[in-house]
């Protein structure tokens, strides 16, 4: 009798009810009028007497069990849950994340001022960032004794002062003109470096986009023009954009852009220092002595010339206050630009 007991609570152990087709066979095999356990009642019947009381107890708990797990089953098959998924496995649980990148808070706005310059009819130009004197310096019109050629604004290779990390993207205006005949319509964008120690708001290394424009007839209003339109791009149509007088060897006139303060739109915040305006590049009229340098007939034609700063553009559109986040690698700081 008892071994009859076990093989049955065995048999109903072993029976994995994955479906409802699965809880018919069950309920039929086991609780079902000609199934297991009404044939155990009937033997139960043949048994002793005396043997009744302890054979009853284990039989009906034998019964109560498999109607219980006949009814878990019933009631999990109609809330959905799948039988067939092995119970090592808790599907329940959160998901380790799976860590997608996300570009460059510096190549978004890159990219982005690329497209917009490209939309003017802009083409992209590199040139090398291990530069020489000339194509960094003289051909840009720096006298010799200029400031920028001194030890501590410039990286000089191997104490040879012809070879330099160049300091801006001025010297790709120069290889582009020296390479081709004009008109030109380019932007180069690129890494340039300068001999100054690291703190929030000055770095060693930074990116610029320089901008050159040179054709028959470019006049200053070309110019404006052409950084009006990228600003109103870049920022906002309700940004402002103002030129203020100043002083590049390689441009005459010259001129420094300020846009209205995006922090404060422009009522004075610690961003603009209460000026309402912040700088974002310098920008000129290409002087004729720079076209000489290169070939180009002064006479027939002339041109404009921009340089901004891309650390800089970053810094006004995602208002990051300090430099050094950029080269860091935080993935905290990386993982917050989205590039739309
Ligand atoms: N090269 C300048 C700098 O690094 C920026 C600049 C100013 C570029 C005026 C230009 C320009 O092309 O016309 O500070």
């Amino acid at each position: 009798m008892l071994d009859l007991i076990n093989s049955i609570r065995q048999s109903s152990d072993e029976f994995h009810i994955k479906n409802a087709d699965d809880l018919d066979k069950y309920r039929i095999q086991f609780l079902g009028r000609n199934g297991l356990m009404n044939d155990l009642f009937e033997k139960f019947k043949a048994v002793e007497p005396a043997d009744k009381k302890q054979y009853g107890n284990v039989i009906n708990q034998l019964k109560n069990d498999l109607q219980a797990k006949f009814d878990s089953s019933k009631v999990e098959l109609e809330s959905g849950k799948d039988q067939s998924i092995s119970e090592e496995w808790d599907f329940t649980l959160p998901v380790i994340p799976d860590l997608t990148g996300s570009r460059h808070p510096l190549t978004i706005v890159r990219e982005r001022m690329i497209e917009i310059f490209e939309r003017m009819g802009f083409n992209l130009s590199e040139g090398p960032e291990i530069e020489d004197d000339w194509h960094n310096f003289s051909a840009l019109n720096f006298p010799l004794n200029h400031p920028a050629r001194e030890m501590q604004d410039t990286f000089f290779i191997e104490k040879n002062p012809d070879v330099v990390l160049r300091t801006h993207t001025s010297s790709v205006q120069i290889r582009v003109m020296e390479n081709a005949k004009p008109p030109f319509r380019t932007i180069s964008p690129g890494r340039v470096y300068r001999n100054e120690a690291i703190s929030a708001r000055a770095h060693c290394m930074f990116h610029q986009v320089e901008g050159l424009y040179v054709d028959k007839n470019v006049s200053f209003a070309d110019l404006k023009q052409t950084l009006f339109h990228f600003v109103s791009e870049m920022f906002g149509k309700e940004i402002k954009v103002r030129f203020r007088p100043s002083f590049f060897p390689f441009t005459e006139p010259s001129a420094e852009i300020d846009i209205s303060c995006l922090i404060c739109k422009g009522s004075g915040c610690n961003v603009c220092k209460q000026s309402g305006w912040v700088e974002i590049g310098g920008a000129g009229m290409l002087d004729p002595d720079v076209l000489k340098n290169c070939k180009i007939d002064s006479e027939e034609y002339s041109g404009f010339a921009f340089g901004m700063g891309i650390e800089r553009m970053t810094m006004l559109k995602y208002q990051v206050r300090d430099l050094r986040l950029y080269t860091e690698n935080d993935i905290r700081f990386l993982k917050q630009f989205k590039s739309n």
